[in-house]
């Protein structure tokens, strides 16, 4: 893994936008896997600066949404597809119809789970996924303890993923019990993975990331198997680890 360390939050994103939209440039209909929560948002407002006075174009990008919850239609404001259109969709030229979410509403979610690996697969998987990390090691929805085989699935939400996302919802009751997420199997097909990480809430899951076991009880561990990985983490992230910047 290649370890890119940063001096905070706003640093991160720039980088990882730079990154990003080298690749955009250089490989116009390029696949890219997305993350929500607060991690990547700065990411995104660098992505849609560069749309707007460069000119960078999304109309033939495809994008992967990690997961979404569990009963929240597209139009409810906490829903990941709400989330996404707001903060970056809509201010990119990229058709709606390429921006893939798994449905948290699916009448039969066995299918949707069964669907999206599918869609995934003959689209031949993602180019570039944008990774952020829980503090339990969780990556997309995949909490503790998921099976590093894991394809597109259900799960139930830790307790304490459920407080860490209630932010996001008016209180803790209002946030799912559960959601739809890729397996791990199917975030680790993808060929390239940018894992984004800041703040000291994240120190403790950066140091178990790099320097403890590969293990289901963390499962951002089994990244460290994956042969293209860049790591952009903060000062404040990497406070427990000693990497040369
Ligand atoms: C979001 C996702 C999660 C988040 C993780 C970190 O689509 O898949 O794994 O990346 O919960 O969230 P933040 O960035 O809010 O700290």
């Amino acid at each position: 893994m290649d370890i890119l360390k940063v001096k905070n939050y706003e640093e991160m994103s720039k980088t990882a936008a730079e990154y990003i939209i080298k690749e955009v440039r250089q490989y116009p209909s390029i696949k890219l896997g997305l993350a929500t929560g607060s991690t990547p948002v700065g990411t995104y407002k660098h992505l849609i600066e560069d749309h707007k006075s460069n000119g960078t174009s999304y109309k033939d990008v495809t994008t992967f949404n990690l997961d979404e919850y569990i009963g929240l239609s597209g139009n409810h404001p906490s829903s990941y597809r709400y989330f996404m259109n707001s903060i970056l969709f809509d201010h990119l030229d990229i058709s709606k119809k390429n921006t893939y979410i798994p449905s948290g509403v699916a009448n039969d979610m066995e299918k949707e789970c069964f669907d999206y690996e599918r869609l995934l697969d003959r689209r031949a998987g993602i180019d570039l996924q944008i990774l952020g990390i829980g503090s339990n090691g969780h990556i997309g929805f995949n909490e503790p303890g998921t099976s590093f085989s894991s394809k597109t699935h259900l799960v139930d939400l830790a307790q304490s993923t459920r407080e860490a996302n209630a932010r996001f919802f008016s209180n803790l009751d209002e946030v799912p019990d559960q959601a739809i997420t890729m397996g791990i199997s199917t975030i680790m097909k993808s060929k390239e993975i940018l894992l984004l990480v800041s703040g000291e809430a994240k120190s403790e899951a950066t140091k178990q990331l790099l320097a403890g076991n590969i293990a289901e009880q963390f499962p951002a561990s089994i990244l460290r198997k994956h042969t293209n990985v860049k790591i952009i983490a903060d000062k404040a992230a990497l406070a427990e680890i000693r990497v040369h910047s």
